[in-house]
């Protein structure tokens, strides 16, 4: 609300404006190439919040959450779901598969949760069509070894839409020739899938069914302005948590492309994919791995081809929560780190899994690139292994099991040394370091 205090200077009206105040948004977001267990922490800070709000990505995201002895994999419904009092927002920034979405709510079906006052969906977040999906797989097919490693739920195809004014958004749905526009949309993709020419194996007619089935259930759930939604919790002192999905290093602009995904992951945006003005963001919580894991292709500097890579990969069960696929596996990369860091604003970092490296003798960190035969420490331009060497320190390891630790004066002095290293270099204090996928494997410092 504006307070105006008028007073008459000859024929000029001073007017006095003081805004009212409203709570900030705070951020969370992963600062690698996805899969860092942003799913887990919402889920742990819920309890500090009346808001969660996803703010972009879509069914390509896999966040995974485990409590009393269970795991959940969500893919759009934001990770403060199982909390009973917060409020969940699929924000604009969001592209919405009615199908999966659907699936997700049934698979929630067993906790009784009322979905139509806790799950509230922007009227601007953006559909996927069937027809994305078929676009993705036609796109993706069609590049050869050149692949992206799409996890192929239509999710480029629908922000091409989206950014070629051609999409169909969730308030459509509340119009009452919304099936014509998706008839149109869906043929045009139709004949562009046949541009391709490769063989995807499909039929519509199914896929259609199994759509129109999902919108009617998406259609029972409650449509909001989320931007005005959220202004109005803002000015009444909510507490709002916006969660990212995917990493930084794949964000459309800042990651590294051709090999990312279609949004921006970074803060910016929380901003566009909510609504939330710059000067409204508060605290930013950057979640990163103690080491580093990447799925689908793509530029990795610190990718391991070795038994140690093997170790973190069986240990740290890095298996796509979506795909199901292996992930890539390496040491930390503090350059890339750092890049995250200073695009998004980081103010506060969580480190999880410090248990999967438990056991390795020496663990090494990556704090300079060696780039066109010159040492850089920031990301330059082309991180391609042709261009790209990393430069690594080594620190002495630990064997202790962490997984039953509750306190931080319990960590081995080994992992201490190396989250005291992290911090120094990343110029950013670590405020968790969570031991294990579930909840109360978290420690706080
Ligand atoms: P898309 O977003 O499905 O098109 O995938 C583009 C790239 O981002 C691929 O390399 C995917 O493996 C990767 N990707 C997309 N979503 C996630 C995620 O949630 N975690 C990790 N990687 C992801």
């Amino acid at each position: 609300m504006l307070l105006r205090d008028q007073k008459t200077i000859g024929n000029f009206k001073r007017i006095n404006i003081t805004t009212s105040k409203q709570m900030a948004v705070d951020l969370l977001l992963g600062l690698q190439w996805g899969d860092e267990g942003k799913g887990k922490i919402v889920d742990v800070l819920t309890k500090d919040y009346d808001i969660i709000a996803r703010f972009q990505g879509g069914p390509n995201a896999g966040h995974t959450l485990e409590f009393d002895g269970i795991k959940h994999v969500l893919h759009t419904i934001p990770s403060g779901i199982f909390h009973k009092e917060a409020k969940n927002i699929v924000g604009n920034g969001v592209v919405i598969d009615p199908v999966i979405f659907q699936k997700e709510l049934e698979n929630l079906a067993s906790f009784k949760i009322d979905f139509k006052s806790k799950l509230l969906i922007s009227r601007k977040a953006h559909l996927i069509l069937p027809t994305h999906r078929l676009l993705d797989a036609a796109s993706e097919a069609a590049k050869g070894k050149a692949k992206i490693g799409s996890t192929l739920k239509g999710i480029g195809p629908t922000y091409m839409d989206k950014t070629g004014r051609n999409g169909m958004r969730v308030g459509d749905l509340e119009m009452s020739d919304w099936k014509k526009k998706y008839r149109a949309l869906a043929d045009k993709h139709q004949s562009m899938v046949g541009f391709y020419n490769v063989d995807i194996q499909y039929d519509l007619e199914e896929l259609e069914t199994a759509f129109f089935a999902a919108v009617d259930k998406l259609k029972a759930l409650t449509f909001i302005d989320s931007e005005q939604y959220l202004y109005e919790a803002q000015k009444a002192g909510k507490k709002i948590l916006a969660e990212g999905a995917q990493g930084s290093l794949l964000d459309i602009d800042f990651g590294t492309y051709p090999f990312v995904t279609s949004s921006n992951t970074t803060a910016a945006g929380a901003c566009t994919g909510l609504g939330i003005a710059p000067n409204q963001i508060g605290r930013v919580l950057g979640i990163f791995k103690a080491y580093t894991t990447r799925v689908g292709s793509g530029p990795f500097p610190t990718e391991l081809f070795d038994n140690d890579g093997e170790t973190m990969g069986r240990v740290g069960n890095e298996f796509g929560a979506t795909t199901g696929r292996a992930r890539r596996c390496g040491w930390i990369d503090v350059v890339a780190l750092k890049y995250a860091i200073t695009i998004n604003g980081v103010t506060e970092l969580m480190m999880m899994k410090a248990d999967v490296l438990s056991g390795f003798k020496t663990v090494k960190i990556c704090n300079s690139y060696q780039y066109k035969g010159a040492t850089i420490s920031h990301f330059p331009y082309n991180v391609e292994p042709k261009n790209v060497r990393p430069n690594y320190i080594e620190m002495p390891g630990w064997e202790q099991d962490l997984t039953k630790m509750l306190d931080v004066t319990q960590l081995p002095e080994n992992l201490m040394n190396y989250i005291i290293y992290l911090e120094e270099v990343l110029e950013v204090p670590i405020k968790i370091v969570s031991v294990g996928p579930d909840r109360t494997q978290t420690i706080y410092r």
